[in-house]
């Protein structure tokens, strides 16, 4: 089959590799219909070259259809389902299942890298795992994983369950916006995007949203969302606390994650890091500082006092300098962490059912592509260029 394969820093593929096959009997194999790339990608094609091997196949965002069926998946799935695959790899079985901690599933938790459970195509920390931008996918744990979505809706009204609206989803919950509350969003890519709707549709008053891009704003307008432009707004957090009554906004979620404009010491640094041996790359990535952190900081600074900060984007250092004092003194609450993909499916699917598409699903890929166009989507949804907000690759299909 042919499938996208990482090489080396903003070095990714498409080759043919061996179809993947029934390992366990917990295995499916799923043939791929759509499948997305994602902002944590682009942490693997820039900065964390030091926990992958050339040829690794990326990708965590898929759909499609069941095509092969171990003895134990088949309690759950059967050829022929169309089904979402979440990003994380859960047993729904043992204690962190239990308590729908589904990323620190206990099954598939990666011990000896002190990470926690499996992910597709997400280096050597989270079980090194064949991932998704494939033609076929082995989904491991299939007894549990996979969502089953109706024929009918096209694959762009599902495949942002593997991902996306779940993230979103769970940062908004942890976001915890009273009832008519005020929230800022920081970083409009597809996260914050869809942190943005989700806040909406669970009844925050107030939204804001702030970006560099353009695009990335225009889009968040037409959803109803108060843009900031931090291109040309140099105090974000004092712009928007004079938007709020001197305070800042009952809550903030941090969209960002590690790769955020704003510090070029630390932009340098991400430079290092990704051309050094991988032995000592991957010491100094999880031991020492290198997350850039101006988006983090300034949702620090917008969010009120007494009120909460929700960490959606990933950060990956060990000794970040946070400002302790003034998380202390406001008395921030925060929440952060990996989603717990299917704890959420049962309360998004209704909205994705309805056909006035409240979320906004069919508004949102800027860019469809076949899978060998792949590096290209990789090129411009990094540098942000031909309007690209979200790509969804489709193996079915090839270049015009
Ligand atoms: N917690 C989870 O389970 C989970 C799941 C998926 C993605 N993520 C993470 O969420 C983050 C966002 O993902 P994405 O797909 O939207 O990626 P993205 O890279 O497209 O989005 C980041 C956005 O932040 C903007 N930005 C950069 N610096 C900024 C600043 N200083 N102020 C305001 N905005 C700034 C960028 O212009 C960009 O639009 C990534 O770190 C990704 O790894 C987390
Ligand atoms: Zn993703
Ligand atoms: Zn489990």
């Amino acid at each position: 089959m042919k499938a996208l394969t990482w090489h080396g820093r903003r070095d990714v593929r498409v080759e043919s590799v061996p179809d993947p096959t029934i390992q366990e009997p917990t295995d499916a194999i799923v043939e791929i219909t759509s499948t997305n790339i994602c902002g944590s990608d682009l942490h693997l094609y820039e900065v964390l070259s030091a926990f992958l091997e050339p040829g690794d196949i990326l990708g965590h965002e898929p759909m499609g259809v069941v095509r092969e069926v171990g003895p134990v998946a088949a309690e759950h799935v059967r050829p022929g389902d169309r089904v979402v695959v979440p990003f994380n790899i859960a047993c729904g079985r043992c204690w962190m299942c239990d308590r729908q901690l589904y990323a620190q599933c206990e099954t598939t938790q990666n011990r000896q890298a002190g990470k926690g459970a499996s992910l597709f195509g997400y280096t050597k920390l989270y079980g090194h795992v064949p991932g998704a931008q494939a033609e076929y996918l082995r989904v491991p744990q299939a007894h549990f994983g996979p969502i089953k979505v109706p024929v009918g809706p096209p694959d762009d009204r599902f495949v942002y369950l593997s991902d996306v609206l779940p993230t979103a989803w769970q940062g908004v919950v942890h976001a915890d916006v009273p009832k008519g509350g005020s929230v800022t969003v920081f970083g409009l890519g597809p996260i914050g995007q869809m942190c943005a709707r989700v806040a909406r549709l669970r009844g925050a008053e107030q939204v804001y949203g702030v970006d560099l891009v353009p695009e990335r704003l225009e889009m968040a307008r037409r959803h109803g969302v108060e843009v900031i432009n931090a291109d040309v707004i140099d105090d974000v957090p004092g712009a928007i606390k004079d938007l709020t009554d001197g305070r800042g906004t009952d809550a903030v979620i941090d969209a960002v994650g590690m790769e955020a404009h704003g510090n070029p010491i630390q932009a340098f640094g991400h430079r290092v890091v990704a051309a050094l041996p991988d032995a000592v790359g991957a010491r100094l990535a999880e031991r020492m500082g290198m997350d850039r952190l101006a988006g983090l900081t300034d949702s620090i600074a917008t969010v009120r006092r007494g009120g909460t900060l929700s960490i959606v984007g990933v950060y990956t250092g060990a000794a970040d300098p946070l400002p302790m004092l003034d998380l202390f003194d406001k008395g921030v609450q925060i929440r952060m962490g990996q989603c717990h993909v299917k704890r959420w499916i049962d309360e998004i699917m209704p909205h994705l059912l309805d056909d006035a598409d409240p979320l906004g699903t069919e508004d949102f890929a800027t860019h469809h592509l076949p899978l060998d166009e792949a590096p290209h989507g990789y090129e411009i949804f990094q540098n942000k260029q031909d309007g690209c907000v979200k790509v969804v690759l489709r193996p079915g299909t090839t270049s015009e």
